[in-house]
């Protein structure tokens, strides 16, 4: 049986039951501040489960997309979606245990619907927990059917028991029905939720007969409601016999093209089939996102941002995978033709579905070439080292700067037969937590003490800032005093006025457009003499000896300077005024720090 054809089914077979079919809803909840997306079908059936008559009647039946996205770093298995279908029926105070149990054996054993053999069924039951008692009458329903004692499992709270993940809401016990595959159990242990793949839920019922408070509390409610969950893709996946979720007409068509595009196969290597199953399931769940009633374009907040990470996510894979040309917007077109039917809001959306994927695709390819191209620079003096590994500094600077993912900077490095220190990458990675941690008052000895990566940058950005606030209020501006910690620069400098919004801004832009020049930092030694006729900046002139380091940043800025400085200002990221503010007679203060 195919997807299209459970779909129908199960809302024939409710509307046989005299259950009215109400439209799915947008995968973005409305008035809903608590999730990001629609993870459920009874989700946007909340206030009708708390009491509020539906106008549709009390026995409900529908189809719900839904996305979870809490283990997307766990898709790339066999079993794992972020995007899933949930047919789903419900009983608002209407019939309650019995009915919704016998309904779902008729359905699943009747030969006229699915016809599974109820042998294969395995079932659980809430166990009791916390004054509410154990589901001997759900139990005692299934027992009737022909269930036998041994494939009748009570589980605690943690198995069969459902509420929303926001902790408040209608909640309950629920019976869930379980297929065994027939392999043998994995331990003398394995019961239904095992995930040794003896067991796979495909049906789940929820006995709503509680409201939890905010306080944590359970208040029965007067009237009982049913909520019921069916994920197509696994039903199907378990009715065609297969493994895997992928290895249905759901994936196929999509696997099929990602052969083509890439040349490689489905099913012969893990690593392959790993970034297979990651660009499938994330194109399906980027396209429904983008092609919804309420669709969102990529951002980096929120619904936007996740359906970012999706995006290039897959497109990071169709890299590793060889696809060299754009394809995401191209394969999109397979996603909606499978599901224009169900979800005609996709035809709808299909010209933005396509420019949205396109831009994105490209807005990351371009992060990407930048990363390659900073590798390329890197390389002669690589080439240099004695051995052929990266640094995990100038891997971190990569991911960090231009955020080139590390198993990019790996690839790249084996084109080139370089590994990357790793746990290099990690320690760098570390450290720039704990500088970013470290509080902004946290003050330090003398300036030079700390050379970490920030640090070094702040200095080399205090010399750009200087020269800045001369180009832009004059050259009365001199040096009064710096203090720098690996959060923030501090700058005194001479000068009257409080500096206005627009000058701080000219200043800000000067500083972001040098840094955005990739100008090289080189330092001379020289006397103090011959630095201030070369024109660099000099102050406390006693502090210098007879030969002082003048470093200089591209032609923009010279300056006397005990350093370290960066090598070059790629590296720096953005630089931003925090503060203006006067710090005594005629002196100012800024406060700026670099953003990555
Ligand atoms: N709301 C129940 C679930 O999602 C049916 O499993």
């Amino acid at each position: 049986m195919k997807a299209d054809e459970l779909r129908k089914k199960y809302i024939e077979f409710f509307i046989e039951k005299n259950h009215t079919q109400i439209s799915g809803k947008s995968l973005i909840p409305e008035n809903d501040p608590t999730v990001l997306f629609t993870t459920a079908g009874m989700h946007p059936l909340v206030p009708y489960l708390l009491g509020e008559p539906h106008p549709a009647g009390a026995r409900l039946v529908n189809y719900q997309k839904c996305i979870r996205t809490s283990d997307i770093e766990a898709v790339g298995d066999p079993s794992h979606l972020t995007l899933f279908e949930m047919l789903g029926n419900w009983s608002l105070g209407d019939y309650f245990k019995d009915e919704s149990v016998r309904m779902s054996y008729e359905f699943l054993t009747d030969k006229k619907w699915l016809g599974i053999d109820k042998d294969k069924l395995s079932i659980t039951a809430f166990a009791g927990e916390e004054g509410i008692p154990r589901d001997e009458y759900t139990a005692d329903i299934w027992r009737s059917l022909g269930i036998p004692e041994k494939r009748i499992y009570f589980l605690p709270r943690e198995d069969n028991w459902w509420e929303l993940a926001c902790g408040t809401g209608p909640c309950g016990p629920d019976s869930e029905i379980f297929i065994d595959t027939g392999k043998d159990a994995c331990s003398e242990n394995c019961r239904p939720g095992c995930h040794c793949g003896k067991y796979f839920e495909i049906w789940n019922n929820v006995f709503m007969q509680y409201r939890k408070t905010e306080n944590g509390e359970y208040l029965p409610m007067e009237r009982r409601c049913v909520d019921t969950g069916m994920g197509i893709e696994r039903t199907i996946a378990i009715l065609q016999g297969k493994q895997s979720v992928y290895e249905t007409e759901i994936f196929m068509k999509i696997i099929s093209e990602i052969e083509n595009l890439s040349g490689k196969t489905y099913g012969e290597n893990e690593e392959t089939d790993i970034s297979i199953r990651i660009i499938a399931d994330h194109l399906r769940t980027a396209v429904f996102i983008l092609g919804d009633e309420r669709g969102v374009s990529p951002s980096n907040l929120g619904q936007g941002y996740i359906l970012r990470r999706l995006i290039r996510r897959a497109v990071r894979h169709g890299k590793k995978l060889g696809i060299n040309e754009f394809f995401l917007s191209g394969l999109s077109g397979l996603v909606i033709d499978q599901y224009c039917e169900p979800y005609p809001e996709l035809r709808n959306k299909w010209d933005f579905v396509s420019a949205e994927l396109s831009a994105e695709e490209k807005k990351f390819l371009k992060t990407l070439q930048k990363g390659e191209h900073e590798f390329e620079k890197m390389l002669p003096n690589l080439l240099k080292g004695k051995n052929r590994i990266i640094p995990g500094r100038l891997a971190f600077k990569l991911y960090d700067t231009y955020g080139f993912p590390l198993e990019l900077t790996e690839e790249l490095a084996a084109e080139h037969d370089f590994t990357v220190d790793r746990q290099g990458f990690e320690k760098a990675f570390r450290k720039h937590q704990e500088a970013s941690r470290a509080g902004a008052e946290k003050t330090f000895k003398g300036g030079m003490a700390d050379n970490s990566d920030m640090t070094t940058s702040l200095h080399t950005a205090t010399h750009l800032l200087h020269k800045a606030l001369q180009v832009v209020l004059g050259a009365h501006v001199g040096q009064k005093g710096s203090n720098i910690t690996p959060e923030r620069l501090r700058f005194d400098f001479t000068h009257y006025d409080k500096m206005t919004p627009e000058e701080l801004k000219h200043v800000e832009d000067l500083v972001n457009e040098q840094i955005q020049k990739n100008l090289p930092v080189s330092m001379k030694m020289m006397t103090l003499e011959e630095a201030k006729e070369a024109g660099a900046i000099a102050f406390f002139e006693s502090k210098y000896g007879e030969q002082v380091k003048v470093y200089s940043i591209g032609d923009f800025s010279k300056e006397v300077c005990g350093g370290p400085h960066v090598e070059n200002t790629e590296i720096m990221g953005i630089f931003k005024i925090q503060k203006e503010q006067s710090s005594s007679a005629g002196v100012r203060r800024i406060k700026a720090t670099l953003i990555y």
